[in-house]
């Protein structure tokens, strides 16, 4: 079965959500996402939002801050673009209802916070909870706009390009490069349908889930990179991965961040002896740049065989903190921790891909028709560290843009003739005895994450990185033997799409021959301007095939 809209948006988190309540004055909107609609890392975004509203800050001192974080890789016209926008934005979401917490009397209009990096308080936030509470208001929205359809539950399986063909169990590169739509997989049936649309937008997040530990939830799994990159999109700047330097360490709390927010509030990073460590490793102690304070932490562990740090905010009054922080209060309590009178056990994990799809500033991609926003692109802005609670902002300005360009492109689109594309897709082997091996899947699925925590993480080696490679060939091997024997399913496919993406990081860290940002080699340890001052590109070689996780119903793949 074929959908037509004049726009799919593969993604409902913030980046997504925004573009779509925007061409949705425009066009028709189809929002595909791959489980419930409010499962999106922006659901879980604590610490808020970075923007100049505070009447001590400028833009010049945001950009500064951005770029200083971004260790000489941000592109500076988008630095100076995205700051600019970013209280218009922030006015936007104030107009549809969003709540940001109000300053007392006599400080700004909003309670601005403080994080790693930022020079100012900047940080616009709704308690410790701001992205669910856009989340929210943005759904909201988009289910009350009679120009948007939501459809949970449905996980892209490949993007429907020109000079794509699926043949044979392969998909292999063509000529022309004008992306059409996407094959969508609907998980509770199995059903395979073609969405077809003028553009196509991918806001479908990071890839968090390829490390043992992230503060992600279980979609962090780089489709949007995976599927780009097999459309033959250019990818950049993989290897710079950041982790977060607080996640909650319980064996029973699953990806739970504890926000940089706490330190901003001055919470302390101390040992299990309560020694405070930070000032050894920066002037700017607690609130240095995400990778010291993740670097330093790890290096503090590996010193004292310790499993975590610790991290300490129970001299701040009490019921400040159950007010300020009413979400990260209530889950350490209901693990026995109590933030107001105990140090709160933390270690680094795995957050954000500062690398993706790469972008021009309208947030067009190197295929004709496919835009990436939010965290699945590389736009510039991050450089080799993204500065904190820089992400939110870029994906509303980046939705912003894209969705003016769409709208001036719309009506030359709309008198095009589409081509046809095959209308169904099924999968294969629906009896296959191998149904029952869900084994083999998450086997491979633990090992990924082992292994790019062990060999890929922190701190990174060239030995480490040349093992991993080594090993993720012969997982991906192994996966494509699987493939063609499994019928098309949800976990099957995240499991290719993860594997891709770990191994396009190894790919771009091996190829990085020096230390900046996020980006940490032994063997390579200083800063090399000289050769390394630009983003690292991959890109599918036209050799490169894939097994094709679909089953074209006649002879013909997308022409
Ligand atoms: C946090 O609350 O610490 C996360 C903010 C961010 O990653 O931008």
């Amino acid at each position: 079965m074929d959908y037509r809209f004049d726009y799919l948006v593969i993604g409902s988190g913030i980046a997504g959500l925004s573009f779509a309540l925007k061409a949705a004055r425009t066009g028709t909107v189809a929002i595909v996402t791959k489980k419930d609609k409010l499962e999106t890392s922006t659901n879980y975004a604590q610490g808020g939002i970075a923007s100049v509203l505070g009447p001590d800050d400028s833009f010049q001192l945001h950009i500064q801050d951005t770029l200083t974080s971004g260790d000489g890789l941000c592109h500076e016209d988008v630095v100076d673009m995205v700051v600019r926008c970013g209280p218009e934005r922030i006015q936007e979401l104030v107009s549809m209802g969003v709540f940001f917490n109000q300053g007392s009397a006599g400080t700004p209009a909003f309670d601005l916070g403080r994080e790693g990096g930022h020079s100012r308080n900047r940080i616009i936030h709704a308690h410790d909870l701001t992205g669910q509470a856009v989340e929210k208001v943005l759904i909201a929205t988009a289910e009350a706009d009679p120009n948007i359809e939501i459809f949970e539950n449905h996980l892209v399986l490949d993007l429907i390009t020109q000079h794509q063909s699926i043949k044979a169990g392969s998909i292999s590169l063509q000529q022309q490069n004008i992306c059409r739509g996407a094959y969508v997989l609907r998980s509770e049936t199995g059903e395979i349908y073609s969405f077809l649309a003028n553009a196509v937008l991918l806001c479908t997040g990071g890839a968090g889930k390829a490390y043992l530990y992230t503060s992600n939830p279980d979609v962090a799994t780089g489709d949007g990179l995976a599927i780009a990159y097999r459309a033959g999109a250019e990818l950049a700047n993989l290897e710079f991965v950041q982790f977060h330097p607080t996640c909650l360490y319980h064996p029973l709390a699953k990806n739970f961040l504890i926000s940089e927010a706490v330190r901003g509030e001055g919470g302390r990073l101390i040992d299990k002896r309560g020694r405070a460590f930070m000032g050894a490793y920066h002037p700017l102690k607690d609130l240095a740049f995400r990778d010291i304070v993740a670097r330093a932490i790890d290096t503090e562990m590996k010193k004292t065989g310790d499993d975590c740090v610790f991290l300490d905010i129970s001299h701040r009054d009490a019921d400040f903190l159950r007010t300020r922080f009413p979400n990260i209060h209530q889950k350490c309590l209901s693990l026995g921790i109590d933030i107001t009178r105990d140090p709160i056990p933390v270690v680094p994990a795995a957050h954000y891909m500062c690398g993706g799809i790469l972008t021009d500033k309208k947030g067009r991609s190197s295929i004709e028709n496919l835009y990436a926003i939010g965290e699945c692109a590389c736009t510039g802005l991050h450089g080799a560290n993204r500065l904190a609670s820089n992400s939110l902002l870029e994906a509303m300005v980046y939705a912003h843009k894209a969705a003016q360009d769409c709208a001036d492109q719309l009506d030359g689109w709309r008198s095009r003739t589409l081509p046809e594309v095959p209308h169904c897709f099924r999968s294969r082997n629906e009896n296959s005895s191998l149904l029952s091996e869900m084994v083999l899947i998450t086997h491979n699925w633990d090992i990924i994450r082992r292994l790019m925590w062990n060999y890929v993480g922190i701190v990174r080696t060239d030995k480490r990185l040349a093992l991993a490679q080594a090993h993720m060939a012969q997982i991906r091997m192994e996966i494509r033997e699987h493939m063609p024997h499994i019928p098309v399913n949800a976990d099957l496919i995240e499991l290719q799409n993860l594997a891709l993406v770990a191994e396009l990081i190894i790919r771009c860290a091996i190829e990085r021959k020096e230390s900046r940002g996020l980006h940490y080699n032994l063997d390579h340890p200083q800063k090399d301007d000289a050769n390394w001052l630009k983003d690292t590109v991959v890109v599918r070689r036209q050799t490169e095939e894939f097994v094709c996780a679909l089953q074209p119903n006649d002879a013909l793949g997308p022409q």
